[in-house]
């Protein structure tokens, strides 16, 4: 069962456009797959009417996402983090004094940016902290000052660390879940601050309740649709 699914989801997305003509906006994700200690993948959800948008989750390689923002014409008003792990905002410091444009990551995951330990970069040779960050909250609506019809909104998904989120855009049908879960199951617990049932309550009571066509982006895998994920793991 689990290998039929895992034929019917999606292959790697490396652009794609979720567009309808009759909405007053439509929105281009691009998934851009960075390298540092690990690979990791990096989304930019931007408007196209503006050019406008969010980057989520840049790990490493700022140099690569300045040049894909600044060779698409895009502008970035903000950087959003799913969770405070090393090979997710790798990227991030650098970006927001070139891009001029904030961080932001869930109050209880904040710490793990200014310690190496926590977010898990003190073992890589190159401990990495990010000084200056801005907070988001569940139930937040993110807009954009370009056209504030376009938003994602922030849902906290703890689990695999305290505060971790998932950011949701209801009118696009898609989610930027981090390591909440994967093409492939369940994220990891076993991190400082991970914590098994809290993870589980998070997929089963506010991932896999979303709108089954949702397409769940994750920061390691290919993505899947909701539907696809509650019968993966749930059986339904
Ligand atoms: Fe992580």
């Amino acid at each position: 069962m689990a290998n039929a699914l895992m034929s019917a989801v999606p292959t790697a997305v490396s652009w794609f456009k979720l567009d309808d003509q009759k909405k007053a906006f439509c929105a281009m994700v691009k998934e851009l797959q960075v390298q540092g200690v690990f690979a990791e993948n990096c989304y930019f959800y931007i408007d196209a009417h503006t050019k406008t948008g969010f980057i989520i989750d840049p790990g490493a390689q700022a140099g690569l996402i300045y040049d894909t923002v600044m060779r698409n014409g895009w502008h970035i008003e903000k950087i959003l983090l799913t969770h405070g792990h090393f090979d997710h905002m790798g990227a991030a410091e650098l970006l927001r004094e070139k891009l001029v444009a904030p961080i932001y990551i869930y109050p209880t995951d904040g710490k793990y940016l200014t310690d190496p330990y926590l977010n898990l970069s003190g073992n890589s040779g190159d401990p990495i902290t990010v000084p200056h960050y801005e907070e988001v909250y569940d139930g937040e609506t993110i807009r954009l000052k370009a056209n504030s019809g376009f938003y994602l909104k922030v849902i906290h998904t703890p689990g695999h660390t305290p505060g971790s989120v998932t950011y949701w855009s209801p009118e696009e049908r898609v989610a930027f879940v981090g390591d909440t879960l994967y093409q492939h199951g369940p994220g990891l617990t076993n991190f400082p601050g991970g914590n098994r049932q809290e993870l589980e309550q998070s997929i089963i009571e506010k991932v896999l309740t979303l709108p089954e066509d949702t397409l769940l982006l994750s920061g390691h895998s290919s993505p899947i649709t909701v539907a696809q994920e509650r019968r993966l793991l749930l059986g339904q």
